[in-house]
């Protein structure tokens, strides 16, 4: 069922995003349009709905007929007028660039009608950055999706009206996801804060030379009881992703000191091209990458001190984010079991562990470089002192 006061939605940009989110929409019964400054880009959107289709198809969670009708309701634009025309939301995913989004929003409020919902699909800026390219900011928010994950972040602009909220929420249920609705913005939402973070502690104990990526992989599916581990995870995510994310010009000191370490650590593999499953090699080599290979955990002393690292990490970003007002615990935690398909969340592991192993843990197991600034580990040990989180 539709969100009854969306009919059409219009998508701005026709990378893997903006076809990604109009197939979801599509497919739940929106009236679609899809608008491109490129009209080479717009051409080879059939060969991008199929493959983006195929795991549905495959998993059984569309037919080839739904997938037929959904692409009934899809139409392809290159002239802003008419595409943005008829739209009662637009979701805008062109490239991650501040100014360009900035020039794009504006162009979509001069077109579209005075009802219409403006949201922004970007993953790194904040939706404060943007609010100020429109006249009017009542109907503006972020409207953040993943690819192949049932989850969408919501964060109203500074301006936003708490009824756009609602209907953000509405339609975001209308398309089976979860709408993860945040209370303030926080830079990469949750899911991607959570994940920054592992990912991050994972670097830093490989590039501290004494871990392995197979070692620090293998504790993960040993221990956690995922299907994946943070290395497996960022080959599938892309390095050249990972490597962006910590390139940008840092403005707090400790941030330039993990940047440092980090980009050293990934520049050789973006210099060979080595971006992970794209290229077919990244931190494996693909297509069967040998952790996947049933010997890879066959008869290994799994050092547990490598699983509790990563873990402690996604707990003291749970806790950051949580004591900066964004989220509830149980949100964090639903964020985490659904998307990276877990059994438990970091509130929930931090409770089974307890304040004095999480306390010992998170002192005893820092790489050289700590993930978080003094402030930031005087925050969390200052949350934890409350004792709020048993
Ligand atoms: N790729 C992901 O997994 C992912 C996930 C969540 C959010 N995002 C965010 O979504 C956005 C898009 O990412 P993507 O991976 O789809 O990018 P992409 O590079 O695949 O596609 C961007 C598209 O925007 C179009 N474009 C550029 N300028 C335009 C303009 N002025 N008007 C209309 N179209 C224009 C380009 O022609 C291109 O087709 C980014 O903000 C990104 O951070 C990406």
């Amino acid at each position: 069922m539709t969100a009854h006061e969306i009919q059409t939605v219009c998508f701005v940009g026709s990378g893997t995003m903006g076809c990604y989110n109009s197939l979801i929409a599509a497919l739940a019964g929106y009236q679609v349009v899809l608008y491109d400054v490129s009209a080479q880009n717009l051409a080879a959107t059939d060969l991008k709905y199929s493959q983006l289709a195929e795991p549905m198809l495959a998993a059984g969670t569309i037919s080839k007929h739904d997938f037929t009708m959904a692409m009934q309701r899809v139409k392809l634009s290159g002239d802003a007028t008419t595409a943005l025309g008829s739209a009662d939301l637009v979701s805008e995913s062109v490239f991650e660039q501040r100014e360009l989004k900035r020039k794009v929003l504006k162009e979509i409020e001069d077109h579209c009608q005075a009802h219409c919902i403006i949201t922004t699909n970007t993953s790194a800026l904040l939706v404060s950055e943007l609010d100020s390219a429109l006249k009017d900011g009542c109907r503006f928010a972020a409207l953040h999706s993943y690819l192949g994950i049932a989850l969408m972040d919501i964060v109203g602009g500074p301006r936003c009206e708490p009824k756009t909220l609602q209907t953000l929420k509405r339609y975001v249920k209308s398309l089976h996801c979860q709408p993860l609705l945040l209370k303030k913005e926080y830079p990469g939402y949750l899911l991607n804060a959570l994940l920054g973070s592992f990912f991050t502690s994972a670097i830093l104990l490989a590039a501290n030379g004494e871990d392995t990526i197979e070692e620090i992989d293998r504790a993960w599916l040993a221990y956690s009881g995922g299907a994946i581990g943070p290395f497996g995870l960022m080959d599938y995510i892309g390095i050249n992703v990972i490597y962006d994310s910590w390139a940008d010009e840092k403005t707090e000191v400790h941030e330039q000191v993990i940047s440092k370490r980090v980009t050293a650590y990934l520049k050789p593999f973006m210099e060979r091209g080595e971006l992970g499953i794209s290229t077919g090699k990244g931190f494996y080599s693909y297509p069967k990458a040998c952790w996947q290979a049933p010997e890879f955990m066959k008869n290994k002393d799994i050092p547990k001190r490598l699983y509790q690292t990563l873990s402690t990490a996604i707990m003291q970003r749970a806790i950051l984010v949580y004591d900066a007002g964004v989220a509830e615990r149980e949100m964090i935690d639903q964020t985490w079991v659904n998307g990276v398909s877990l059994a438990k969340g970091p509130f929930a592991m931090f409770n089974e562990w307890g304040v004095r192993e999480f306390d010992v843990l998170s002192k005893a197991t820092q790489a050289d470089i700590s993930l978080f600034s003094e402030e930031q580990m005087n925050a969390i040990q200052g949350c934890i002192a409350l004792g709020e989180y048993l």
